[in-house]
């Protein structure tokens, strides 16, 4: 079966969202979940989190930023494009409880991811208090339906050309200074994840980080999404993509996704036919390295 793509829209520098016919993922989904794609014969799986559902059109929606060359060739297809296979939904779905008031903290890309988590947190009846970050206003993503769905919303950017000038972990610390936070969830780079993590344990907060860990087959098989937590290696693609971020040991999690950067050099090489020989190589000691850890 080929999935369709019946909306396209430009978000942001580089980053789009599509409208996809899949009315088998979209009747299971839930938040937190994510999708694998696979555009055409021959490309590789491209993991994404399922922002929004449709039942009625049978569409999920997928919103992501060209990074790569796989993101690229995804944000080139156009209405009516298909698209060979999606697999999904993947991971387990967000925890979703009335605990009071929660912090939702994000920046970039992760602030579509979070969007659906906040929707279901408030419907359960739920605080929700949003903390959004981006390098620019422009680069501001789907401010409008966070702030319809969030009790408060603070923006900032890291230029000042949006509402505060700054980071959002030092919005974070206000908010906590000022209110009772029974519980916080964070996407985002592992460097802003770990410093959320940082800050509410010692004012024990209760705090769910969303990994995003390199992901090839997306299916508990080849080992490459695996994430150290509680001092033992879980696979993000079947216990995660959520984890407590108390317990996600952040160094081995950064260290991994710099073997991401060499993937990347590797897809690059295999590009140009003549470092054949030295593409086995690299290719071959990126495996290695991320199946022996
Ligand atoms: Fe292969 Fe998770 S992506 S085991």
């Amino acid at each position: 079966m080929n999935f369709k793509v019946t909306n396209k829209l430009t978000l942001a520098n580089n980053t789009k969202r599509l409208d996809i016919l899949a009315p088998a993922i979209a009747k299971k989904v839930k938040p937190g979940q994510f999708v694998s794609i696979v555009i055409g014969e021959g490309d590789e799986r491209i993991p994404l989190t399922v922002i929004d559902q449709d039942l009625k059109k049978g569409t999920i929606t997928i919103i992501f930023k060209e990074a790569g060359d796989s993101t690229k060739k995804l944000g080139e297809l156009s209405i009516n494009d298909d698209i060979q296979t999606i697999l999904g939904p993947l991971g387990r779905p967000s925890t979703i409880e009335k605990v009071g008031r929660i912090v939702c903290i994000t920046s970039g890309i992760g602030t579509a991811q979070i969007l659906p988590i906040c929707r279901a947190l408030k419907n359960v009846g739920n605080k929700v208090v949003g903390i959004v970050g981006a390098r620019t206003r422009r680069s501001m993503m789907v401010e409008a339906q966070m702030r319809l769905t969030c009790d408060k919303l603070f923006c900032t950017t890291e230029d000042g050309s949006y509402e505060r000038k700054g980071v959002v972990t030092d919005v974070l610390t206000e908010v906590l200074e000022r209110n009772e936070v029974n519980l916080i969830y964070c996407i985002g780079s592992a460097e802003m994840m770990e410093a959320v993590s940082q800050m509410s344990r010692d004012k024990k907060i209760k705090t769910i980080v969303h990994l995003n860990p390199i992901m090839v087959d997306c299916m508990g098989m080849c080992g490459s999404c695996r994430v150290k937590v509680d001092g033992k290696y879980v696979l993000g693609c079947i216990d995660g993509p959520e984890f407590d971020g108390h317990l996600v040991d952040f160094k081995d999690y950064k260290i991994r996704l710099n073997a991401f950067e060499e993937t990347e050099e590797w897809r690059k090489h295999r590009l140009q036919p003549k470092t054949k020989t030295n593409e086995t190589k690299t290719f071959k000691r990126f495996l290695s390295g991320i199946l022996r850890n």
